[in-house]
């Protein structure tokens, strides 16, 4: 026995995109329904980047997802890079006059939840998707399985695949999930969560002979760094020890505090554009669509102005039955995405040692990182990436 859900738009993923987009609809009167694989704690325990840019915050804030953000998370005006030992600090507000927020992004999933339990539309959890069908009929379908083992199908107009970087939803848009533009790195990071006081008010981006460190936090309690290692590093093999001194090496000049180390994982780095990102009436959006590595903290950002351009391309949709701006979403969505596939990459390759690198390379890298730290305009150009572009596309009231 099959359950079958009828449903304007049916969305794969409870991650922030799948969510916001729910949300907005919604307020747009049209209706949706998320599935996740996943459960409620999984999703909501799962250890992500910490940084919300300006545009971001306000799009959660604004369209009355939750202001706690504001109230709650830790306003950044600045961060820091420290090269071979010499610290330079770029400051937003006087550079941008912009911030970003320190808010992890689990947060971020746990008011979004929120707001669809309070809205009266929870998430399927426990819902896993094995197929999206019929990509171009008028009626694409979701098949998958409860957790329970009960199939279900959802038939909707339009499906949307925000199922991230394993996305099932890129086999009827792409032809196979790894259809895409990719570039992968030679290194990866060495991540830990520590009970420990903040050993700085801003985050430290250090790059050093050692390699790279990035000192950040996640509040008053529970600090989060990375050091640049191997990707095939097995975590579970670096003593305590070994982390602080090489986390201490990359950082000179501040003085970490020290705490049970709670969390140790090897974060892989990849950058990926998906060859389509729309079949018919099957969209991609977020990870799904496109991954960046990690440093600069994009990830959920970018799939924000995804989430953006396809609400407003599905609010135009159901109230017209024009397809004009769901045929101009895959144009108006990579405008963003490749400037923020550059701005990852940038960041990545100025801070990071590779381990092939050259003489040549290492002092050219150096050359660069003294490029931009001694112009105002370089600044300025890194700040007003690093808090975040302006969308260019409204509409989520
Ligand atoms: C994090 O806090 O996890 C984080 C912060 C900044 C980055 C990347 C990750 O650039």
């Amino acid at each position: 026995m099959t359950t079958t859900i009828r449903t304007q738009v049916g969305i794969l993923g409870a991650g922030p995109a799948g969510l916001l987009l729910a949300h907005l609809l919604q307020k747009a009167g049209i209706d949706s329904v998320v599935i996740d694989g996943k459960s409620r704690d999984e999703i909501e325990g799962t250890v992500k980047a910490g940084i919300v840019e300006s545009p971001a915050a306000r799009v959660l804030a604004e369209s009355g997802v939750s202001d706690r953000i504001y109230r709650e998370g830790a306003k950044h005006d600045g961060i820091e890079f420290h090269v071979d030992g010499n610290a330079h600090r770029f400051d937003f507000q006087d550079l941008v006059q912009k911030s970003v927020y320190l808010y992890p992004q689990h947060e971020v999933l746990t008011d979004l939840i929120a707001a669809r339990i309070r809205d009266g539309v929870p998430p399927l959890f426990g819902h896993l998707a094995e197929s999206v069908q019929d990509a171009e009929t008028t009626r694409p379908r979701i098949v998958g399985t409860t957790t329970e083992g009960e199939a279900f199908e959802i038939s909707a107009d339009v499906v949307v695949g925000a199922d991230g970087s394993g996305s099932i939803a890129r086999i009827p848009v792409c032809g196979s999930q790894r259809n895409g533009h990719y570039r992968e790195y030679p290194f990866a990071w060495y991540g830990v969560l520590a009970e420990a006081p903040p050993s700085s008010d801003e985050l430290i981006y250090s790059r050093s002979e050692q390699g790279f460190v990035l000192i950040s936090t996640r509040d008053k309690n529970v600090q989060r760094m990375y050091f640049q290692c191997d990707p095939l590093l097995d975590a579970s093999t670096v003593s305590d020890a070994e982390i602080w001194d090489t986390l201490q090496a990359g950082v000179s000049g501040t003085t970490l505090k020290q705490g049970p180390i709670i969390r140790k994982d090897v974060l892989r780095f990849r950058s990926f554009v998906a060859h389509e990102l729309r079949k018919g009436r099957v969209f991609l959006m977020g990870d799904a669509a496109h991954t960046v590595p990690p440093t600069g903290a994009k990830g959920m950002n970018l799939a924000f102005s995804d989430v953006l351009w396809l609400n407003q391309a599905l609010r135009s949709f159901f109230a017209t039955g024009s397809e004009a701006l769901m045929d101009a979403y895959p144009e108006n969505a990579l405008q963003r995405i490749w400037k923020a596939q550059h701005f990852s990459y940038w960041m990545t390759s100025m801070l990071h040692i590779a381990p092939d690198a050259t003489e040549f390379d290492k002092l050219r890298s150096l050359g660069e990182l003294a490029s931009v730290t001694g112009s105002r305009s370089a600044q300025a150009y890194l700040a007003e990436n690093y808090v975040g572009l302006d969308y260019g596309v409204g509409d989520w009231d």
